[in-house]
């Protein structure tokens, strides 16, 4: 890093000093009988090193953004276990009283690279714990729920949210509403996206939810289904779709700034983290499945237990090396924490490092962001590969043999720990059965949950109000039949609902006629 106080050299991308930064090698032509004083014009030079070097790399200076969650803003932080739940996990850097260096990124899902922060969206809510087990993401949203629970559909889900095919544009919403009116089962994270929480005033101010079942270990091999939660220790607040609208017009990136300048003036925001658990038995007796994404687990049976604390302290030096290049997935785990079988979830275990390998490349661990600590990597076949930059393990043999010579054996980590540090490496389950098709189909209990919403939006003033609103202005341009959907797919939830809709979309059409 250069002293801010000497200005730098300027070099070529090899380090030769560079006398000029704004000159280019050209072979002068002969200008001697024009009228007027000429500079020195003519063809260029492919030996100009330094103009090749610098359009050369310009050329290749993007890389693709993410899918989805492309519009994002972070932060490094550290992460202290406040309190002992060593009957539930027995990972190290929950050991009370423990801290952890971290990085969050927060995002919006569909939206382009540059598109607005105060979109109606989920928000990404995706923390990297550096831990001397090596690296953890929690990979979470803001909402405890989702649209889906097949997850083959979620391609189809997230197309509706592009630009169409042909005219490149978001068409009156359309097809966004066409999918979810014919997938009810996304009418509970439908409703709270459409309620205030659909468009969080900050970052800072917004909870993030495991949404998925988590299984937790503890040092004696028992486990527990798990969900957390990360409530604000700043409060949830929320824009209006008035307000979102027109922060979105003036300023896009207004989510981003306030997030950079509140942790710049030392206004660290933090979260207090908590668990629900569950055991097996429990989960038996349930009228839903742990392993359905559009299910809370309800507070009063399953209260939360405080474990930790995150705490943002500090910004990026620099975006793109730090949060654009951050790679996160479900599938980063340590010792004591796995997936479940939730469906959703074991797709997305897949899915992380496989767009990471596309976005970033092959060695995208080595890029210091996504480096675990030093002392937690040893992969005597993970080698060679575009942008190797760690020292490839010298020479060290680049196999194992079964019968491990005594010199690997003192590097593997010992094959108890190995065995819940990789998804589903446990033994005591017994996984047999038949291989069947798998859809899940929409039930009555489906809408049980969503009604229960309607209700917790009935005691704070306003909000059902908004929540019709919401939805109305965002159906305003679609297709009448689609519109007519959208009615039926509320009154499921309740009939004041989807008549309350028609009305207000009826009251913006005669407006709009006036
Ligand atoms: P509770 O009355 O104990 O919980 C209601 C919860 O609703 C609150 O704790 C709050 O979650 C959340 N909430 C408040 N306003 C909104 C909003 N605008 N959008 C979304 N969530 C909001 O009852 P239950 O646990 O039985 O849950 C009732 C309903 O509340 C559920 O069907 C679900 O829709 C919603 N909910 C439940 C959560 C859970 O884990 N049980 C988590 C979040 C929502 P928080 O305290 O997390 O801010
Ligand atoms: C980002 C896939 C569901 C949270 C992404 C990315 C992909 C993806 C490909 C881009 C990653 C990158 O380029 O770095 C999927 C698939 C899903 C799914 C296939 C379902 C089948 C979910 C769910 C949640 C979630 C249910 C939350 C509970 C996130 C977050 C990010 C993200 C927070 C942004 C991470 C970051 O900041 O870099 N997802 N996702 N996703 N996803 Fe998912």
């Amino acid at each position: 890093m250069a002293d801010k106080k000497i200005p730098p050299v300027m070099t070529t991308s090899q380090g030769c000093p560079v006398s000029d930064p704004f000159k280019t090698q050209r072979v002068a032509i002969d200008t001697s009988d024009y009228k007027h004083a000429q500079p020195p014009q003519g063809p260029l030079l492919l030996q100009d090193f330094q103009l090749i070097d610098a359009l050369a790399h310009f050329d290749r200076e993007r890389i693709p953004e993410r899918v989805v969650h492309a519009k994002g803003a972070g932060a490094f932080g550290v992460f202290e276990a406040t309190d002992d739940i060593s009957d539930i996990c027995k990972s190290s850097f929950l050991q009370k009283g423990k801290r952890t260096r971290t990085l969050t990124r927060f995002s919006t899902v569909g939206g382009e690279k540059g598109s607005a922060d105060t979109a109606r969206d989920p928000r990404g809510f995706a923390t990297k714990f550096y831990t001397e087990e090596g690296n953890l993401d929690f990979v979470y949203n803001n909402t405890p729920v989702f649209f889906i629970r097949d997850p083959i559909k979620f391609p189809h889900f997230i197309h509706t949210q592009k630009k169409t095919p042909q005219k490149n544009t978001m068409d009156g919403n359309n097809a966004f509403w066409d999918y979810l009116t014919t997938n009810p089962e996304s009418i509970h994270q439908v409703m709270v996206l459409f309620s205030d929480r659909g468009t969080p005033a900050s970052y800072r101010k917004m909870n993030g939810y495991s949404g998925h079942t988590y299984k937790w270990y503890n040092a004696k091999g028992e486990w527990h289904y798990v969900q957390v939660h990360m409530m604000s220790d700043q409060g949830v607040e929320s824009l209006t779709v008035e307000q979102a609208a027109k922060h979105a017009g003036e300023d896009p990136d207004f989510i981003t700034a306030d997030l950079f300048d509140n942790i710049e003036k030392g206004n660290n925001p933090s979260w207090t983290m908590y668990i629900q658990t569950m055991t097996l038995e429990e989960s038996k007796k349930l009228p839903f499945s742990v392993f359905d994404l559009t299910k809370v687990w309800p507070h009063s049976q399953f209260p939360l237990r405080r474990f930790g604390k995150l705490t943002l302290n500090e910004n990026p030096k620099n975006y793109f090396a730090e949060i654009e290049q951050a790679a996160f997935s479900p599938s980063h785990t340590v010792p004591g924490m796995e997936a479940s079988f939730d469906p959703v979830l074991q797709s997305r275990l897949f899915s992380y490092p496989d767009t990471h390998r596309h976005r970033l490349g092959t060695n995208y661990n080595q890029i210091p962001v996504n480096c675990p600590l030093k002392s937690g990597v040893f992969n005597p076949i993970i080698r060679d590969g575009a942008m190797t930059v760690n020292g490839n393990m010298g020479s060290h043999p680049n196999y194992l043999a079964t019968q491990c010579p005594v010199t690997f054996a003192k590097a593997l980590i010992p094959a108890k720990e190995a065995s819940t540090a990789t998804i589903g490496g446990l033994g005591e389950e017994k996984h047999t059965g038949e291989v069947v098709p798998f859809h899940w189909t929409v039930t009555d209990y489906d809408f049980v949950q969503p009604r229960a919403l309607w209700k917790v939006l009935g005691r704070q003033s306003g909000q059902q109000r908004n929540f019709i609103h919401n939805v109305a202005v965002h159906i305003a341009n679609s297709r009448p039949d689609i519109q007519e959907r959208v009615y039926d797919y509320f009154s499921k939830v309740s009939k004041e609902i989807g008549e309350g809709i028609r009305r207000e979309v009826q009251g913006i059409s005669s407006r709009a006629k006036l």
